[in-house]
């Protein structure tokens, strides 16, 4: 038996017994004639106390070989409250060295200052790191959770291709080349959307899978190029219904993952509402900084910024810092002004309160009534600071909404530990893409429009609304979903609306359109970013941190060398030439 426990496993009940343990050598220590080493598997480190008859074989342990013991609980004199083993160490009396191991790249502890690189270059050490040990078990136990609960609700599980043609999600295909037919290509998909839609079409109601989805997209610290959805399909439910079932998950994975109680249900908030208060459609509701609207504060101001925006139907937006100003030098404010620019602001102006009047460089377009009359009606008090952007309506909701983020994270507005969902709902259904002058599904071309507009959209795209929603965890989208389209000719109108031709319709989605033709229930579902939920119930600063082996941000894999050149052999035959 190479071991009778593992190295989590021994408390002071077991004191006195014999036992067989075997591990990694995390640490040698020598105390004079003694040796300490703490031996380390997935389940902790237990302390081995060697005395000096195992001088010989002790001086060839190093860090990381594989050592099995056979040795005699004991309890400690100081007890280690950082270990589970603490209060315990085993006195050995038989020591083996089971495999050696070479000095490794990067230090196998929770801490490390390895580039990321070579952490992903050698993975198999960087996920021997407890810390990387303990955010896949935890993505493993929401799984499971996420599959008991759902399979207690009827929901089966069923595959769908990974080799298939293009599902339009907004990003660029990664494709695969065919071999027996000539220039012709697989789509991987970037979701199993139309699959999903076609098994509700088959009857099944209830479908889930947790899934590979593949987009070639830029990567962001919250983004892969192939990721995890729990990607969900039902029928005959309404959108309220599956909003529920998504919520009462929560609760199942919050409790069974985290031991945390959430309150249902989630918050539901308006897109046009989460935009101009927080100025996100995934806004961070752990802190409540919200945006105003100050156009009618600032109107008579001779700023001419302010007075160019009113007149293009512009607004003037601000931030309200309360008590802050002092924390607000010039050099700081400008650093938040490049971010604001870099969303696309065109300035952002600022005004502190001191001495109970405005200072500031644009505080010399306000008299003195006008400044006073500015104080009251916003009820700002001493050191309080202002930020303002003028632009129009969307351009000042986005900029000021990434200072608002900024900001949380500088004046420490967050509790690490705290989870607030809520439901982003009433989205518009298209988006208008003024440099190729076209309509985009906002979120894919198979979303309902809303319950009102099922004819209206057609002729009036610009106001239409979708029956679909996001749920979003601290500020980040955690899934997406919608309501379908069920009904042939709306499905065929969507994609006119969207610029398809009916040739095109036919041959990308001649398939998924005609079988809407054979009694296809009303249905609705959603995906949930499984990497994005492991990320943040980790508290990990990176997606890339809850994936065993992810790609790096340039989306190539360290470890595997992928994507790398093909032989001439394999190119021949797949028909392909270089240009
Ligand atoms: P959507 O495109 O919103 O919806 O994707 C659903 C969720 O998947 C996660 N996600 C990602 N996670 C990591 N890296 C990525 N590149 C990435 N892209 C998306 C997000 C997102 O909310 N078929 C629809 C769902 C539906 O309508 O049922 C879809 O894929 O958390
Ligand atoms: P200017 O006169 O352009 O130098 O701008 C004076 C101040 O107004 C600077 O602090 C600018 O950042 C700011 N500003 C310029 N445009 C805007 C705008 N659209 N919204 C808010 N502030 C602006």
């Amino acid at each position: 038996m190479l071991r009778t426990h593992n190295n989590g496993a021994l408390r002071l009940s077991d004191v006195n017994k014999e036992v067989n343990l075997v591990g990694w050598v995390a640490k040698k220590r020598n105390l004079g004639s003694l040796v300490f080493i703490d031996l380390r598997d997935r389940y902790g480190i237990t302390q081995l106390l060697c005395d000096e008859s195992f001088n010989d074989i002790t001086s060839q342990i190093k860090n990381e070989f594989i050592i099995k013991v056979v040795g005699v609980v004991k309890e400690r004199h100081q007890y280690n409250n950082d270990l589970l083993t603490g209060e315990i160490e085993v006195e050995v009396n038989n020591i083996e060295i089971i495999n050696s191991a070479e000095l490794t790249p990067l230090i196998i502890a929770d801490k490390t200052d390895a580039l990321e690189d070579t952490r992903m270059e050698y993975r198999y050490l960087d996920l021997r790191r407890p810390i990387m040990q303990s955010n896949l078990m935890l993505r493993h136990k929401i799984t499971k959770s996420v599959r008991n609960y759902l399979d207690s609700l009827d929901f089966i599980d069923i595959e769908t291709p990974i080799l298939t043609s293009s599902t339009p999600e907004g990003a660029r295909d990664y494709v695969v080349p065919s071999r027996i037919h000539d220039q012709s290509f697989y789509a991987l998909p970037q979701s199993p959307q139309l699959f999903k839609q076609l098994l509700m079409v088959a009857g099944f109601e209830k479908y889930y899978q947790i899934v590979k989805c593949f987009r070639d997209e830029d990567l962001r610290a919250d983004r892969q190029t192939e990721f995890t959805q729990i990607d969900i399909e039902t029928s005959f439910l309404e959108q309220d219904e599956i909003q529920s079932l998504i919520e009462k998950m929560f609760v199942k994975i919050m409790k069974e993952t985290k031991n945390i109680d959430i309150t249902i249900p989630f918050r539901k908030i308006p897109y046009d509402e989460a935009m101009n208060y927080y100025g996100s459609d995934k806004p961070d509701l752990r802190f409540d900084l919200k945006l105003i609207d100050i156009t009618n504060n600032v109107k008579n101001s001779d700023f001419v910024v302010f007075k160019n925006t009113i007149m293009n139907n512009g607004v003037i937006k601000a931030l309200i810092l309360n008590n802050s100003a002092d924390k607000y030098s010039r050099k700081k404010i400008d650093e938040l002004q490049a971010l604001a620019k870099k969303n696309h602001a065109q300035g952002l102006a600022w005004l502190k309160i001191e001495d109970n009047v405005i200072s500031g460089p644009i505080s010399k377009f306000f008299n003195d009534k006008q400044a006073q009359q500015f104080i009251n009606e916003l009820s700002l008090v001493n050191n309080d600071l202002v930020l303002i952007v003028a632009d129009q309506w969307s351009v000042a909701c986005n900029a000021l909404g990434a200072l608002r983020n900024e900001l949380a994270s500088q004046l420490d507005l967050i509790n690490p530990d705290q989870y607030e969902f809520c439901w982003i709902v009433d989205w518009p259904l298209f988006e208008y893409d003024e440099e190729e002058q076209r309509y985009y599904a906002a979120h894919h071309p198979f979303t309902r429009p809303a319950i009102n507009q099922e004819e209206s959209f057609y002729t009036d795209p610009s106001t239409a609304r979708a029956q679909a929603y996001d749920i979003v965890l601290n500020g980040y989208e955690i899934g997406g979903g919608s309501l379908r389209i069920y009904n042939q000719k709306m499905q065929e109108k969507m994609f006119e609306v969207l610029g398809f031709s009916k040739d095109d319709i036919e041959q990308q989605f001649g398939f998924f359109v005609n079988a809407f033709k054979y009694g296809t229930p009303p249905h609705g579902g959603i995906a949930l970013g499984l990497d994005r939920i492991t990320m943040l119930l980790t508290n990990s600063n990176s997606i890339r941190d809850v994936i065993a082996f992810p790609k790096n941000a340039s989306a190539t894999c360290p470890l595997t060398k992928a994507p790398k050149p093909i032989s001439k052999s394999q190119l021949s035959e797949l028909g392909i030439k270089f240009k």
